[in-house]
């Protein structure tokens, strides 16, 4: 519900549990005023700021929704503008408001220059979440150049210290939370990649001692691919505010006369502990987030080879793995790189989409149809963006890849980054994947980018420095595209790994490549931080031959893991012993049981593989009647891990029965999540799934 107090000029959005407060003051500031637990709404008031001096601005001291660059304000600004008379300073004033339903849109001028700021918000009141952005708009005759466009400011509501999460990664070792005090300056989580990348995410999630099931929790995630900045202050008045939007390093955007431009949106909310955190943005996303045509459908239990066969793919051996996989119950077959051009190994073929010859000397339908025979699906991996200077593509359009004239391009992988806010560009991927698509029976589609960007010298470009934004934009449309005239083929967003898992790539992909470390230990810790904000049923997780990097871990073991998100097989099949087979085909068998309850469910972090040395997680259906309980641990010392297992998310008044370890129990929601049931774990391979469900 929105609420606009006309006589304060304050506005109310409000969800199920929160309230987010702003409104313009008497001065024509727009001032956030409180985000959190519910108070009467009368009791809402700006307080004056005093004591100015020349040493204390004001406006310094104020919590925005955004900050324009200029007058006496020196802390972070969100909006850097420049005029066609070089004046770069904006001085807005609000002029009135739109309420459509759940949407609000606050509308500000500029005092003398013609430009029009529109604040915009959602309020998603059953998820406890809001979603906001920010509108420019020219209403005159001359260019506006904008050096800064973000998307939200946010401030926090105690003078005290907050933590940040966020996960710093790197390819590999994706989703790694880390926990920043800020108690003074700066702190910036960002990329200059030119995609969203391993090493950070776009998002903050903010709280002083809370837990899993408790504390204050403030987030803000925005879903956008291409390169973002979010950039967190604690200044002198101990107040901690948020900037968060596209990164303003290496970027200038300019808007002409008439034209307007809406920032990417931020998906922001409050909640009570990181549990409830994760479970509200889970099902956000599932229900609104995600793209219609496979949100409310389990994902399919997939096969890819690449692991297994890296780029010696043709169809026998193909069809040999094909055999295997749907003998074990998958669902889906997805021949990943080296089916196309002259693609041997990474040096060449990028950009020839078309099928190799020698490799399917009678084409792909060939594979695809023995795949079909065998009862699964088939799906292809591409890698569109990129192209390798030793193809066809670059031989005849050698500019259309990034380049400045006069300078070497920077080969990464052997491979350059195509020019994607090119339309020639746009429409030859497009028009490659629109006759893959229209000619062969191919359900899923794996869009790998393996590089980032350099030499962005996009001379189509007035102002080239938008590259990041128009090619992330460019990307999203035809796989836009692409999906509404095939409606039912899956889309998979991978950029070696995680490098471009976010909620932009969500709201247009189902599903994304969350790392290409398949370890079940390493993957305890990846997963977690996937699991912080982005859906569950999103999360790809493969069972590979990576039996433990560091430690061993047994093929149940990692069978258990990948499990806990949706699953696929990358092994070598071929090499598989009888009884590797019949492990798979039993966990598959039993996945197939849970995974509603995985993908759809809510997921309770019970115990920590960092801090409690063992991982137990447990997903329990909306409606309680459900749930599925995953324990694993790789060695526990000192003999302490004897303890109670308490249940989590359950319904206090319902009986659940299940058996762990040959033991049949029958208990009362209540006591399984207050007292729980005694467990012993010990080795190095321990790995339980005990499914509940309600007598
Ligand atoms: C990187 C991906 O993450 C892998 O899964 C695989 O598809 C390779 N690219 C193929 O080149």
């Amino acid at each position: 519900m929105i609420r606009y107090l006309e006589k304060s000029g304050i506005f109310i959005l409000e969800t199920k549990n929160t309230h987010y407060v702003f409104g313009i003051d008497k001065a024509g500031y727009n001032r956030h005023l409180h985000w959190g637990d519910k108070c009467n709404a009368a009791d809402y008031e700006f307080t004056e700021i005093s004591g100015e001096n020349s040493n204390n601005s004001m406006l310094d001291e104020y919590k925005q929704e955004i900050t324009p660059f200029g007058s006496t304000m020196y802390r972070e600004c969100d909006i850097k503008a420049r005029f066609s008379d070089n004046c770069r300073e904006i001085s807005m004033h609000f002029e009135n408001y739109d309420i459509d339903g759940n949407t609000l849109k606050v509308h500000f001028e500029d005092d003398y220059y013609p430009l029009q700021i529109t604040l915009n918000y959602t309020v998603y009141e059953a998820y406890d979440i809001i979603k906001r952005s920010v509108t420019l708009k020219n209403t005159g005759t001359e260019p506006i150049v904008f050096d800064r466009i973000f998307s939200a400011e946010f401030a926090l509501p105690s003078e005290k210290p907050y933590t940040f999460i966020n996960t710093n990664g790197a390819w590999g070792g994706e989703f790694i939370q880390t926990d920043t005090v800020l108690d003074g300056g700066n702190l910036v989580f960002e990329s200059h990649r030119g995609a969203s990348n391993h090493n950070a995410a776009p998002y903050f999630i903010a709280h002083q001692n809370a837990d899993e099931n408790s504390g204050d929790v403030y987030f803000a995630s925005l879903a956008y691919s291409g390169n973002f900045k979010v950039s967190a202050n604690r200044d002198a008045y101990s107040i901690t505010r948020i900037s968060i939007g596209m990164n303003d390093f290496d970027f200038s955007h300019t808007v002409l006369p008439g034209e307007s431009f809406c920032a990417p949106p931020v998906y922001c909310g409050k909640a009570e502990g990181f549990g409830e955190m994760s479970r509200n943005m889970n099902r956000f996303c599932v229900e609104q987030l995600l793209p219609k045509q496979f949100n409310d459908k389990p994902l399919p239990i997939l096969y890819n080879s690449w692991e297994a066969t890296g780029f010696d793919v043709n169809a026998k051996h193909q069809t040999e793995l094909a055999k295997i996989a749907a003998d074990m119950g998958v669902e889906l077959f997805v021949m990943d790189d080296g089916w196309f051009g002259k693609r041997n190994n990474d040096q060449a073929g990028l950009g020839d989409w078309f099928v190799n010859p020698e490799k399917f000397p009678n084409g792909l339908d060939e594979l695809i149809e023995n795949v079909n025979r065998l009862g699964m699906d088939f799906g292809i991996w591409m890698e569109p963006e990129m192209v390798n200077p030793d193809s066809d593509l670059y031989r005849s359009h050698p500019d259309w890849a990034y380049h400045y004239a006069h300078r070497n391009a920077d080969e990464l992988r052997n491979q350059l980054v195509l020019n994607m806010t090119r339309t020639d560009v746009q429409e030859y991927i497009f028009n490659c994947l629109d006759e893959l698509l229209g000619k062969h029976n191919i359900k899923y589609i794996k869009w790998d980018m393996n590089r980032p960007f350099s030499q962005t010298g996009a001379e189509n470009l007035e102002n080239p420095q938008m590259y990041s934004y128009l090619h992330t934009m460019a990307v999203y449309n035809i796989v836009d595209r692409l999906k509404a005239r095939y409606p039912h083929v899956q889309f998979e967003s991978c950029a070696s790994g995680g490098g471009r898992c976010d909620l932009g790539a969500i709201s247009h992909y189902d599903q994304v490549w969350t790392s290409d470390n398949t370890d079940g230990i390493d993957r305890m810790t990846i997963q977690k931080g996937y699991s912080l904000l982005h859906p569950i049923k999103t999360m790809r997780a493969w069972v590979t031959d990576i039996a433990g990097i560091n430690k061993p871990c047994s093929l149940d073991f990692r069978f258990n893991i990948a499990m806990q998100g949706s699953l696929g097989i990358g092994g070598n099949l071929t090499k598989y012993s009888e009884e590797d087979l019949e492990i798979c085909k039993k966990n598959i068998a039993f996945y197939k049981a849970i995974r509603n309850t995985v993908q759809f469910g809510d997921l309770y972090r019970i115990l920590d593989i960092e801090k409690d040395e063992v991982l137990c997680n447990e997903y329990v259906s909306t409606d309680k009647t459900e749930s599925v309980l995953f324990l694993a641990a790789n060695g526990t010392r000192f003999y302490k891990k004897k303890c109670n297992l308490r249940f989590a998310g359950l319904d206090e008044a319902k009986t659940y029965r299940f058996t762990l370890d040959g033991t049949a129990y029958q208990k009362g929601g209540a006591y399984l999540m207050h007292i729980g049931i005694p467990i012993y774990v010990r080795g190095v391979d321990y790995n339980r799934a005990i499914v509940l469900k309600s007598v």
